[in-house]
């Protein structure tokens, strides 16, 4: 059973998708290129928030191809442009609710796997979902390599390290991995998957700037559990308030982009 600790219904989820969106989706479309992707293609985008990727395929893909985005909870998505009759979105469970076989050309899920504690079911779902040779391409944080680049005194960046730790351990209590990024390869061999890549992308975060007010919502969103394992108001208040800090940088969340194929039958070794 999911407990997504960052559910949709929040009022913070739509700063999360901006936040994501601005910094990540330049690099995911550029990823997504790398795939081969074409007019034609049969997508499924799976846990697509926003839904701002799923739209991008459809343009991508175009009229003679079909681009499926799915959420949990897909509220964020229905707020967007009119979609054309190939692309459609779906209130859609991926742990649980029924997927097609051997249907997509490509299937794409940033930072959704990482917070399923049936990550790995869910990775095998996917990839027999695949028709035989296509791509499935994974994103996901490695939230264990977030240092502070600049501060304006050490107190600032050990509150940081202090609240940042509290959140991983919260999501870790939730299922999540916060170290999935690091683990995604190995695991999408581990599924049978071949020709393997994986690409890392970090920047810089300053104070005030679109990608570290991702902090600011994932702390607000959880603050009665930060609160329940120790980190006091204001501590949270002084956070909030480094994020706004122009001489606070952190290091962005390295996004890994994981890419890999299902093999042809005939290419499967006995
Ligand atoms: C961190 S957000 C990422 C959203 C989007 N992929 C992006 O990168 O901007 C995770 C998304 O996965 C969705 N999600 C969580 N559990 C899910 C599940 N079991 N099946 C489908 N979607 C799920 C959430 O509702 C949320 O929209």
């Amino acid at each position: 059973m999911s407990r997504y600790l960052f559910d949709n219904s929040a009022p913070q989820a739509s700063g999360r998708f901006s936040a994501l969106e601005t910094c990540y989706d330049p690099v995911s479309r550029r990823q997504l290129e790398l795939t081969g992707l074409a007019p034609g293609w049969r997508c499924l985008e799976v846990g697509g928030g926003g839904g701002s990727l799923g739209d991008w395929l459809g343009e991508r893909v175009g009229p003679d191809g079909e681009v499926t985005i799915t959420d949990i909870d897909p509220r964020w998505a229905e707020h967007g442009p009119q979609r054309p009759p190939h692309v459609r979105l779906l209130r859609h469970d991926i742990v649980t609710d029924p997927l097609p076989h051997d249907t997509y050309d490509l299937i794409h899920a940033r930072l959704v796997l990482l917070h399923l504690p049936e990550r790995l079911r869910v990775l095998d779902r996917l990839v027999t979902a695949l028709r035989p040779g296509g791509r499935l391409l994974l994103e996901e944080f490695d939230c264990g390599w977030t240092p502070v680049l600049a501060a304006p005194d050490e107190a600032s960046a050990a509150l940081f390290e202090r609240v940042e730790a509290a959140l991983h351990s919260q999501v870790e209590k939730a299922g999540a991995d916060p170290l999935w990024g690091r683990r995604v390869l190995g695991a999408m061999a581990g599924a049978g998957l071949t020709d393997l890549t994986a690409t890392t992308y970090a920047e810089s975060w300053p104070g005030g700037g679109p990608g570290i007010a991702l902090h600011g919502v994932n702390i607000k969103q959880t603050a009665d559990r930060l609160r329940a394992d120790g980190i006091t108001d204001p501590e949270l208040t002084a956070f909030q308030a480094l994020l706004q800090d122009p001489t606070f940088v952190v290091n962005s969340y390295p996004l890994i982009s994981a890419h890999g194929r299902r093999p042809h039958p005939e290419a499967t070794p006995r």
